[in-house]
């Protein structure tokens, strides 16, 4: 999730429970120019570790010499997208385009094996016609993959409808490396769900995250069959000062375009909370800190 994977963000889901954190995918081109843009999407933090990088691409070579690079700056592992529906991907052969020419598809997974030690996963969508991303797969496993992750919708679907878990089940059955599922799961509830249901090896959570850093303790609350605990006002504002404090340390007055997208979901749903959303529009980055005090200290009087 590119833009809202950042550093700050990781970190915190790591304080919640998250055993593992991706970065948003990077493309294997872009990376191997040495594009300095695409070079700092790649940065990592000893607080985030383990951590994954992404990457996109369907040139086998550019895909092991950017596997090189990931595994350089330190990754713990490198994920191959073969399940991003973003035009702009699928145009080059890249994401879940990849399912469309199995043959590239083998080309680009063995190079990127063979390019590095760090495990290797590879996540993606449902195939067109419901069975390429089972060929893929295969594949995957047969040149020493480590793991598979499926979202079980097709492009097509984009995110509408239900993820379909039943695939994930049909998956499992099929591979004997690790299968972890993602989609629609956002809460200790829809973990344990998917968990019985498809005896995954790992869930992958994206957008029940987002506001919802907290969601990865309720998972391993439910694993250990506790009750869910509360995220009150003051453990709230806690990690949202957290949040900023590690903005700064990463991104400077940078990190202000990711306070912006990710105070407003940490809000959502809190009285008062589109008053905080206007205002948090318009402040400066220095300002943010005072705003989040502010609001919670009103919101604590009004109690
Ligand atoms: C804003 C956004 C950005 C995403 N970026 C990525 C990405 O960079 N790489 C990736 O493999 N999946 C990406 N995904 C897909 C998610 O990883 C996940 O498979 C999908 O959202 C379904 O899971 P969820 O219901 O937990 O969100 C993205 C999803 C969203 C909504």
């Amino acid at each position: 999730m590119s833009e809202w994977n950042d550093l700050a963000f990781l970190s915190l889901v790591r304080e919640y429970g998250a055993d593992l954190v991706f970065l948003g995918l990077v493309s294997a081109e872009g990376l191997i120019r040495d594009n300095l843009k695409t070079k700092s999407l790649i940065r990592l933090t000893e607080r985030t570790r383990p951590i994954f990088a992404q990457i996109f691409g369907a040139n086998p070579y550019s895909m092991a010499k950017a596997a090189k690079i990931v595994e350089e700056e330190g990754f713990d592992g490198l994920d191959i997208n073969a399940g991003c529906p973003a035009s702009k991907v699928l145009r080059v052969g890249s994401g879940a385009a990849l399912m469309e020419d199995l043959k590239n598809a083998r080309a680009v997974v063995k190079s990127v094996r063979k390019a590095v030690k760090i495990p290797v996963t590879i996540k993606m969508r449902l195939g067109p016609t419901g069975t390429e991303h089972l060929k893929l797969a295969a594949i995957a496993e047969d040149e020493g993959v480590d793991a598979v992750i499926l979202h079980p919708r097709t492009v097509r679907q984009g995110y509408s409808g239900r993820a379909d878990w039943g695939k994930i089940v049909e998956l499992k059955s099929m591979l004997s490396i690790l299968v972890f599922a993602s989609g629609d799961i956002k809460s200790g509830a829809s973990f344990m769900e998917v968990l019985r249901l498809t005896g995954c090896d790992g869930v992958l959570i994206g957008r029940g995250a987002l506001g919802n850093p907290w969601v990865f303790r309720e998972c391993h609350d439910a694993l250990t069959g506790k009750d869910p605990s509360r995220v009150d006002l003051q453990e709230r504002e806690g990690a949202i000062l957290r949040y900023l404090d590690y903005l700064e340390e990463f991104y400077r007055e940078k990190g202000l375009k990711f306070a912006r997208r990710h105070l407003s979901l940490f809000v959502k749903g809190l009285p008062r909370s589109s008053e905080f959303r206007a205002k948090l529009q318009e402040a400066a980055w220095s300002q943010l800190k005072d705003l989040v005090r502010n609001y919670f200290e009103n919101l604590r009087r009004v109690k």
